[in-house]
């Protein structure tokens, strides 16, 4: 039967964690897929991390299920986190969330049930958006369209032409958003532009489904969840994944959340419900340990103001690295071409390289980013970025 399958090429992302690896360069530089490092290009454990794995390993006493809807500590942990306490949606109880494996997990989980309530439905995607979220909403059955979002003359966004086509949705229709730190873009909606799709939300009924992988690594954890909370606080119904991976470090260990917003208590229980089965009927129930760790670091209020320490130790390095990339580009290329690595937020730029110039930077240098000339701008550091900033004026 194996016969009938097609060899495959490389994950676009996952593939470069490998050539990476496999490169004998001294000098490489890896910029592809998207994990955090620090200035010794270690992805580290978070002290916060270890400490509420210690509390956790302290106090279990069994390895039974952990149940579908995962660790209620994390589930209600993760919901004061994103929305605020004092959130309507929480004091009103529309919210239920469940843990799941990874961002990734709770997508589809969240694609499946969505395609469950709305057979073949379109979800509108962000033009770029994350390669992944394709096959994850798409595999589901949902029906992927785009959305004008990124302007690469501008290396902004093409706000009037999203809020255009918004103009245009229908009831049942799906909007992907990214909720902060725009993957692979950079570029985040300002506050001004969620209130406009709030707002549309309600005028053309359709459901906005977002996608919050990187919260707190842009603007502060305040900032970042400006437009989930707004949505929430706005539209009668919306479905959200979260992730752990970035924010709390625990990539491997596989946390995210699923939470999804009813219209009153008794539909978002059903909705709930709903989740669970499209889970069982997948994964069955989501791993513990990791969604356990986050769940103590969550419900302890010194370990909680810590890791928002750690958090944005990482979002100032991050922010900082992007002030130097800057700086040192117009040095060298004598203009403000590199200007928009500063106003962009969280992980990911484009350089606006073409395919073969990322190919020139890989295989005559060993620098190492996504095909579309994303890098990881956390895979800077002191020691990599004159190597690096010379190797891109070398190719332009
Ligand atoms: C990325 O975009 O590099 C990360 O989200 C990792 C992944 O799974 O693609």
């Amino acid at each position: 039967m194996f016969e009938t399958l097609k060899a495959l090429a490389p994950d676009p992302i996952l593939g470069l964690m490998a050539a990476y690896r496999a490169d004998p360069n001294p000098k490489k530089v890896d910029l592809g897929v998207g994990v955090y490092k620090d200035e010794t290009g270690n992805t580290p454990i978070l002290e916060t991390v270890k400490q509420g794995e210690a509390l956790y390993r302290a106090a279990e006493t069994s390895k039974t299920y952990v149940g579908p809807p995962g660790d209620p500590d994390f589930d209600r942990g993760m919901e004061q986190l994103i929305f605020g306490a004092d959130h309507p949606a929480l004091t009103g109880d529309r919210l239920r969330t469940v843990q799941a494996p990874g961002g990734c997990g709770a997508l589809r989980v969240a694609a499946a049930t969505l395609n469950r309530a709305a057979p073949g439905a379109a979800i509108w995607v962000p033009d770029p958006t994350w390669a992944n979220h394709v096959p994850l909403l798409g595999d589901a059955g949902l029906t992927i369209k785009t959305y004008p979002y990124y302007d690469g003359a501008t290396q902004g966004l093409k706000g009037e032409e999203m809020l255009a086509t918004f103009k245009q949705l229908k009831a049942g229709d799906l909007v992907l958003l990214h909720g902060c730190c725009h993957n692979p873009c950079g570029v985040d909606l300002s506050p001004e532009h969620w209130d406009a799709v709030a707002a549309l939300a309600v005028e053309r009924g359709f459901t906005p489904f977002v996608d919050l992988a990187y919260l707190g690594l842009g603007n502060g954890l305040e900032q970042d969840a400006y437009g989930v909370r707004k949505l929430a606080a706005t539209v009668p119904e919306m479905i959200l994944a979260s992730s752990c991976s970035k924010n709390f470090g625990l990539y491997r260990e596989r946390v995210g959340a699923l939470t999804v917003l009813g219209r009153n208590t008794a539909e978002a229980e059903i909705a709930w419900g709903q989740v669970q089965n499209v889970a069982r009927g997948i994964y069955s129930m989501p791993p513990n340990y990791g969604g356990a760790i986050v769940g103590r670091i969550l419900n302890d209020a010194k370990l909680s103001a810590a890791w928002r320490e750690e958090l944005a130790a990482m979002r100032d390095r991050i922010n900082g690295l992007r002030d130097q990339l800057t700086q040192k580009f117009a040095a060298k290329v004598g203009s403000n071409r590199f200007d928009f690595i500063r106003r962009q937020l969280g992980m990911f730029s484009f350089l606006g390289l073409g395919k073969e110039q990322v190919a020139t930077l890989k295989g005559r240098y060993s620098i190492y980013m996504v095909d579309s000339s994303r890098i990881n701008v956390a895979g800077v550091n002191s020691k990599n970025i004159d190597y690096f900033v010379d190797a891109v004026c070398s190719v332009l």
